[in-house]
């Protein structure tokens, strides 16, 4: 049985005491003169600090434990499974934090001169290779810190080629399926373009007859994910780029599932002109609170000049950054992007191999296959859209049956869950399915943590079943029971920093 710890643990800031010391560094003043020696004199006056920073003072034992207690209340994916479709959060082999962590790697300041950072612009050069020949594209800018600011980059690029074409003022709208992330839409419709939503045929897949109709000289492009939200492959998606095209729009790729397909199908065989990555989905580097991330972004040869400067070139001895780019958008980001994030994908990569990375995709998908074939056989989940094709890398379910039945939702097995120490699938996501729970289980979990899942899904439906309160009050066996979600995502009630939180005191104790 699972019974995560549940310590009373005070805020950093509020532990220790004024004296206490922790690391002793050498005094600071006498150290930085003989850093910097005469330049320390040059710093002016009014720019001088005069008291030290307000900062909690603690020993080493406090400091490390404070930090182990609330990693205790935590749950990663080096905890166990965490099938939280869509996300993708696998587990990220520690060569890769190795590699990035390397002195040699971690101390390279963007601002040095390029002749005394090849290495890096070496490596950041074959990763933009490798990832062309992935997806099928000419050339990939790595500058994008996530997914949702490559489709960013992506639909800046289609604003530019239009414009380019004289025709940006007409072409206004870009498609979106009823079964896509949020982030297409938003980034859309951040880019000035109209959205225009697709409705899925009975398959899962995008309607040709419904994309026919909405496609005009208005289209500035269509932004699709294949395999899609639902874990379905477009099957027709030589149709949908033809149609796209015929139309004078561009094919946008959201890579957030790539891992299924790697070495197998490359998104720009398929038709896609733009492809964004989702670096710390598929290639094995952490995803989650928002970043760090990488979203690496290919086009074809005719957007090449589109992408943000600078562009790493290599003139067969010498690598240079090269920002004599006329049609270029600009800047999407400072530098080269997220470096750190981006080593962690070269490890990974050369690690793996095209063998291993195709390895990845077959048993990301045979995983998630094993997990949907269990599920079904589970009275009270349902599996809607073509419920006798396999999925690729996830399936989602709907607990509409057993709503309607018990009363239990979504959501109070995604509770139950925790009670079980495993992760919560992604639930009532995509939209076009009621009471979803979408689950990816990943390529690095063994048969065994998918049979416990497995059996942990079974056992929650049995209790709503019998009518147990248990899954109704879950989570109980966590550091935290259940929370007011509206509450809990409310700006008001969120004290994300401890001059927020002294405030927030202050407030309420004038
Ligand atoms: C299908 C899909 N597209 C785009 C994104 C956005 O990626 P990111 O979270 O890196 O911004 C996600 C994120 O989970 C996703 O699942």
């Amino acid at each position: 049985m699972f019974r995560q710890a549940g310590w009373d643990e005070p805020i950093i800031f509020n532990l220790g005491k004024v004296g206490r010391v922790g690391y002793t560094l050498p005094e600071v003043e006498e150290d930085v003169k003989r850093a910097v020696g005469n330049l320390y004199t040059f710093i002016p006056e009014n720019l001088q600090r005069k008291n030290a920073p307000k900062l909690p003072e603690l020993s080493e034992p406090e400091v490390i434990r404070h930090f182990i207690r609330l990693s205790e209340m935590n749950y990663g994916v080096d905890s166990g499974l965490y099938p939280l479709g869509s996300c993708t959060m696998k587990y990220n082999p520690k060569i890769n934090e190795y590699l990035a962590g390397l002195p040699k790697l971690g101390m390279l300041h963007p601002y040095q001169d390029e002749s005394t950072v090849q290495g890096i612009l070496e490596i950041l050069y074959r990763l933009e290779r490798w990832l062309a020949d992935i997806t099928g594209t000419a050339e990939v800018c790595l500058q994008p810190s996530a997914g949702a600011h490559g489709e960013f980059l992506g639909v800046c690029l289609m604003r530019a080629y239009h414009k380019l074409n004289g025709e940006l003022e007409k072409r206004k709208d870009v498609l979106v399926p009823d079964s896509a992330h949020g982030t297409n839409p938003a980034s859309a419709a951040m880019a000035g373009f109209n959205v225009v939503v697709i409705p899925s045929d009975e398959y899962g897949c995008v309607d040709i007859e419904a994309l026919k109709a909405a496609v005009s000289d208005r289209t500035a492009g269509l932004m699709l994910t294949n395999p899609n939200t639902l874990g379905i492959f477009e099957k027709n998606i030589e149709e949908i780029a033809k149609i796209v095209h015929e139309a004078g729009g561009l094919l946008y790729y959201d890579g957030a599932n790539l891992n299924p397909i790697l070495c197998k199908v490359r998104p720009g065989d398929m038709g896609f002109d733009i492809v964004h990555i989702n670096i710390h989905k598929t290639f094995g580097t952490p995803h989650g609170g928002g970043g760090p991330g990488a979203g690496p972004v290919g086009v074809n040869e005719e957007l090449a000049k589109f992408l943000p400067v600078p562009r790493i070139v290599f003139d067969g001895e010498r690598y240079r950054l090269d920002y004599d780019k006329p049609y270029s958008i600009g800047k999407i980001r400072c530098f080269y992007g997220n470096v750190a994030v981006l080593l962690k994908a070269y490890a990974y990569i050369l690690s793996l191999g095209r063998e291993g990375l195709e390895e990845v995709a077959e048993v990301s998908v045979l995983n998630a296959n094993y997990v949907m074939q269990k599920l079904k056989e589970i009275d009270g989940l349902a599996l809607p859209f073509n419920s006798e094709k396999p999925r690729k890398h996830e399936c989602v379910f709907s607990a509409k049956p057993l709503k309607n039945k018990t009363g239990v939702s979504a959501l109070n097995i995604a509770k139950r869950l925790l009670d079980y120490g495993l992760h919560a699938p992604t639930i009532y996501f995509p939209t076009i399915v009621d009471e979803a729970l979408m689950i990816e289980p990943t390529e690095t979990v063994e048969k065994e943590e998918l049979d416990r899942f497995i059996e942990a899904m079974r056992e929650i439906c049995r209790e709503a079943h019998e009518k147990t309160v248990k899954v109704l009050k879950a989570p109980q066996n966590t550091a935290v029971q259940r929370l007011d979600e509206v509450k809990a995502s409310h700006p008001q009630t969120m004290a994300l920093s401890w001059r927020m939180y002294q405030k927030k005191l202050a407030a309420k104790d004038p």
